[in-house]
């Protein structure tokens, strides 16, 4: 969910106002995923290497976090909003990681789409801890097979994604889903994440609609 920031410089505000507006289009988007049918949306919300951000927007983007995660509660239940979390919770603040662990414990039962969100999530770290989860559990050479690997990745049972967006033009991974995104489709937009809207996310799914895929081999 990119450019936040440049959206909140642009218009002489702090960065961290760029972010609360994140969230709020975050909120509409996901229930425009809902109404959409789309099965799964997963966010990335907070990378491993966003630690390296000033103090004050770390603390601030935990804190909206956590907020968000409480404030959010009842109307992710009342939408049947399946929510999850991926990525490593023990280094996130114990106040967010609860009020995080509650939203994803408290819509367990629900039916609909699946909400995921990254937080302190980064591909390679992903694929480190299966290797470890691997090792631990002393798995022969000749058992290790891209099947086993997914399984050990931190939501074996949410599908690999199909369309990536990336917003406020940015033309790279930055460590997400490195795993999971082998033939994912990537949609690129100009806008910046609190410009986004139900409008945008319709263009990119008809744009990754209007392809043809053939992972690897010929139609
Ligand atoms: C949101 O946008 C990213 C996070 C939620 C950490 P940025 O904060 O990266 O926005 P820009 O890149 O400075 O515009
Ligand atoms: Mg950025």
């Amino acid at each position: 969910m990119d450019g936040n920031g440049r959206w909140a410089q642009k218009r002489g505000l702090q960065r961290l106002l760029g972010h609360r507006e994140g969230y709020r289009t975050l909120k509409k988007v996901l229930l425009a995923a809902s109404d959409m049918g789309i099965g799964c949306l997963t966010a990335y919300g907070f990378s491993v290497e966003n630690w390296r951000r000033p103090e004050a927007e770390v603390g601030g983007l935990m804190t909206l976090i956590e907020e968000a995660a409480k404030a959010e509660l009842r109307d992710l239940k009342k939408n049947n909003v399946r929510c999850r979390v991926s990525g490593r919770l023990g280094e996130v603040p114990e106040r967010t990681r609860n009020a995080l662990q509650a939203m994803a414990v408290e819509t367990a039962s629900n039916t609909g789409i699946v909400f995921n969100l990254a937080i302190n999530y980064g591909g390679r770290a992903e694929i480190v801890d299966a290797v470890k989860a691997l090792v631990r559990g002393g798995v022969p050479e000749e058992e290790v097979t891209e099947e086993l690997i997914s399984r050990h990745m931190y939501s074996p049972d949410i599908p690999d994604p199909d369309l990536m967006i990336r917003t406020a033009g940015e033309m790279r991974w930055s460590n997400f889903l490195l795993w999971e995104s082998a033939y994912t489709e990537l949609y690129v937009t100009e806008k910046t994440w609190p410009e986004f809207d139900a409008q945008e996310l319709q263009k990119a799914v008809d744009s990754f609609q209007s392809r043809t895929r053939k992972f690897g081999g010929v139609v």
